[in-house]
């Protein structure tokens, strides 16, 4: 690897990676087997994505797993994918808690049975002082259930009377969304050839930068993953502002 000059400017590593992980099914159709072999195998591309992303110091990564609009699948598929979550719970924790991840979900977690949401619950508990890596798993999610969502928790505030209506603004609906926590993705992932955002982070990815490839979940590989790490290394993000503006401030700067 050819070695970098002592002045090179550090590299752009995005704080905050957001996926959408797609093409499970075609992966598993493609070889003439059943869609549940392609999640499966999606299980396992989790795994290199999270190894990519603890190795190149990516601190935040959420991964779009099962939208609230998945619930309408045909009964066998979402049965198998529950049994494959909660195997998947039950098996990755003990290795995520060990490598210092931290495990949230976000999602409507009413929608998923008791056992679920216990061992969701119970995941969250164990890993909630790790720092390595912080990972969200978007399941039974939804943009606009999260928007619905914030909105009606200041809703109540406002008929508790401890909320003004004249005080709520873009800040503090941004608080009450899921990762409000967390800055925005930088970067947006989507495997599986489609274009598009299917209800993820509606709120949150207002100036992430959007990346798109045709590589199915299950082919997912360190090379693809920096592939698209190097296209924003590259790219200038300019916030509504001009290119002047943004050459101006510090580089890495968040202007915001
Ligand atoms: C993504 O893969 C995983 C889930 C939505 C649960 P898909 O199951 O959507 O795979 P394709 O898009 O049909 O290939
Ligand atoms: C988005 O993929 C949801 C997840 C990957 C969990 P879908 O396969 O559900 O999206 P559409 O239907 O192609 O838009
Ligand atoms: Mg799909």
């Amino acid at each position: 690897m050819p070695s970098e000059p002592a002045n090179a400017a550090p590299a752009r590593i995005p704080r905050h990676l957001a996926v959408i992980m797609d093409g499970n099914g075609r992966w598993a159709e493609r070889r003439r087997r059943p869609r549940i072999i392609g999640h499966r195998a999606g299980a396992r591309a989790v795994n290199v994505c999270i190894d990519f992303c603890i190795a190149r110091g990516v601190q935040a990564l959420t991964l779009f797993a099962f939208s609230s609009e998945n619930w309408g699948r045909p009964e066998d598929e979402v049965g198998a994918l529950m049994k494959l979550f909660l195997n998947a719970l039950e098996r990755e924790v003990e290795e995520l808690d060990r490598r210092g991840v931290r495990v949230r979900f976000i999602g409507e977690r009413e929608r998923f049975s008791e056992k679920i949401r216990e061992r969701m619950a119970a995941a969250e508990r164990q890993t909630r002082n790790n720092t390595v890596l912080h990972l969200s798993i978007a399941a039974s999610y939804g943009g606009r259930w999260d928007i619905a969502q914030a909105a009606r928790s200041l809703a109540a505030e406002v008929a508790a009377g401890t909320l003004a209506v004249e005080a709520i603004d873009e800040r503090l609906l941004a608080s009450r969304m899921s990762l409000a926590e967390l800055p925005a993705p930088d970067l947006f992932i989507r495997t599986g050839g489609d274009t598009r955002i299917s209800n993820f982070l509606l709120w949150q990815l207002a100036y992430t930068e959007l990346w798109f490839t045709e590589a199915l979940w299950p082919e997912l590989d360190a090379g693809l993953l920096q592939t698209a790490l190097d296209d924003f290394a590259s790219r200038e993000r300019r916030f509504g502002l001009t290119g002047a503006q943004i050459a101006l401030a510090q580089p890495n700067e968040t202007v915001e």
